[in-house]
């Protein structure tokens, strides 16, 4: 069956070659299964080989973009380097904040460049730290901070660990990713953990204080060819299907749907959300609140559905930097706005643990485009299923295919419908067990709830290829997994 998925490397593609192969494939998707566990994809991008390639990912051959007669072969740097970059500027950057930077975030990217749109212009920025190079001859690491005191008399130069972890990036990555670092997609930056209040350099978290920081959303940590649109991704995410970012250009923040419910717990996002307006306001001493939809239209009209989950989500910076300035977080120094900026802020955000539901809150509040969500659904997944959403806030079917057909997207049909209609026949069999055959763009943190469900493992993979991976390589996947199995015996 490789021969199917067999590629020129440096042929173009017509639309009607790519449209017939992917056509076989979603009617093999048993097949490609097996190649996918017998081939475990290393050779994607072979530059030995001029003249073809076997993919061996059932996605993989719409990457043909990366294969461009033109070699580019950059090393990793702070900027960009595709020159098709520093001309047209980025579709989207996609974020991505480690230390580590392992296995398991080279798997998670390696499901982003496998499906996202449109990728020539998709750019990747790493931040990340280079604190396991420095030596304890080279300087003094205290073990509870992670802070760094390099001696004088060392010759170690930043530089030169930076290099280090680049060549280390390079070495881990997957081949697609590989490649689009060598094409100068992707560039790295090393980051001052202390600056951003973060609690240390070999440790980012909790990540919130970075990302409700005003600067770091700013051209201290952009470059102008950066896109507005962030797509943010962490290690224990994946993407599944295809991510058509001009699909979804128009929202201020998406992220999968939160559950739906009214009460005194801060989980209980229905009354949680207007609560912390109130209070936001109250503690900034301001009396004119601007209307918030109330808990009742929270858990029942689709248009104000909790939603925002921020492992793995897209988000306009310029949208984060009005919500900072309108209501940053009660302390000044991890806002990072001037002391001016914040005594005229008419909210300071009290009480909020988590920097996703402090966003959402706020966008909500100043009016800033939120997709529904359904349509959160159908783009992400972490607790909540999109039809466990539908039936709650009882969507109709053409309501379902209306916001299938805004959202999602597939090569061979970018109505986005094939998709769909591909899982809702494929899932009968689920769907009368009650398990939900809808799979979302991407899913974060697949172990918290797909995994437990065994029987869904061979359909997962279809509609998933790159799940597995991200869960094998993952210390918390593998610890499920191990939980799973004793759970069995
Ligand atoms: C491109 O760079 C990578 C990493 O430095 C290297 O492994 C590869 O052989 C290079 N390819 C060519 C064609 O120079
Ligand atoms: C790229 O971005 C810069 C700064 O944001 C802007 O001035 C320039 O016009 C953009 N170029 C294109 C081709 O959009
Ligand atoms: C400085 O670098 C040189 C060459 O790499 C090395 O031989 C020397 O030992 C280094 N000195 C210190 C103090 O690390
Ligand atoms: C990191 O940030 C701190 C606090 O803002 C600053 O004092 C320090 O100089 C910065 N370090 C570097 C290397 O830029
Ligand atoms: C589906 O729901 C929408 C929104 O509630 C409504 O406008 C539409 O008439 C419904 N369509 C059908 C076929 O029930
Ligand atoms: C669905 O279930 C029926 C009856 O149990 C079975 O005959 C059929 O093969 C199943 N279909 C799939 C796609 O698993």
């Amino acid at each position: 069956m490789t021969i199917l998925l067999k590629r020129d490397v440096t042929g173009n593609h017509t639309k009607n070659s790519r449209r017939r192969s992917v056509r076989l494939l979603a009617s093999v998707v048993a097949i490609s299964l097996l190649v996918i566990l017998q081939f475990p994809s290393v050779s994607l991008f072979d530059y030995a080989s001029d003249v073809s390639f076997e993919s061996t990912e059932a996605r993989s051959e719409q990457r043909s973009s990366l294969s461009h007669s033109q070699r580019l072969n950059f090393t990793l740097q702070p900027l960009y380097q595709n020159p098709t970059i520093l001309k047209k500027n980025c579709s989207v950057t996609v974020l991505f904040v480690d230390p580590n930077l392992g296995k398991d975030s080279m798997w998670a990217l390696e499901s982003v460049v496998a499906n996202i749109l449109p990728l020539e212009t998709t750019c990747v920025l790493l931040q990340t730290s280079v604190c396991e190079f420095i030596s304890s001859t080279d300087g003094h690491i205290d073990a509870a901070t992670g802070a760094i005191a390099i001696q004088e008399s060392s010759n170690k130069t930043e530089l030169y660990d930076y290099n280090r972890k680049a060549q280390q990036v390079r070495q881990l990555a997957e081949p697609l990713f590989g490649k689009l670092i060598d094409r100068g997609n992707v560039r790295m930056k090393v980051l001052n953990h202390s600056r951003y209040n973060l609690k240390s350099c070999h440790n980012f978290y909790n990540p919130s204080h970075l990302l409700e920081n005003y600067h770091f959303w700013g051209p201290d940590e952009f470059l102008p060819e950066d896109s507005d649109l962030i797509l943010m991704m962490q290690g224990d995410a994946v993407l599944c299907h295809e991510l058509n970012v001009d699909k979804w250009k128009d929202v201020a923040w998406v992220g999968a749907p939160w559950p739906a419910r009214k009460g005194k717990q801060p989980w209980h996002f229905c009354s949680f959300f207007p609560k912390s307006w109130k209070e936001f306001h109250e503690h900034a001493g301001s009396t004119n609140i601007p209307t918030f939809p109330t808990d009742d239209q929270l858990c029942t009209d689709t248009s104000f559905g909790p939603q925002g989950n921020g492992g793995l989500g897209l988000r306009s910076r310029s949208w984060l930097r009005k919500a900072i300035e309108y209501c940053p977080v009660v302390s000044r120094t991890i806002s990072g706005l001037s002391q001016q900026q914040y005594d005229a802020a008419p909210c300071k955000a009290t009480n909020v643990a988590a920097e996703d539901i402090y966003f959402v809150t706020i966008l909500r509040g100043i009016g800033a485009p939120l997709p529904n969500n359904f349509e959160a659904a159908l783009f992400s997944m972490e607790l909540r299923s999109p039809n466990a959403i539908a039936e709650q806030y009882s969507l109709n079917q053409t309501l379902m295919e209306a916001m299938v057909q805004r959202r999602w997207y597939s090569p061979t049909d970018p109505s986005g419908m094939e998709y769909y209609k591909t899982m809702l026949q494929q899932g009968q069999n689920l769907s009368s067990q009650g398990i939900d055959p809808l799979i979302p763009i991407g899913v974060h943190k697949p172990w918290n709830d797909f995994l437990r469900k065994r029987i869904l493992e061979d359909y997962l993979n279809d509609q998933c290829p790159y799940m597995k991976h991200v869960v094998e390589s993952s210390k918390y996947g593998r610890k499920h997994i191990e939980e799973m199995k004793a759970a069995a015996k």
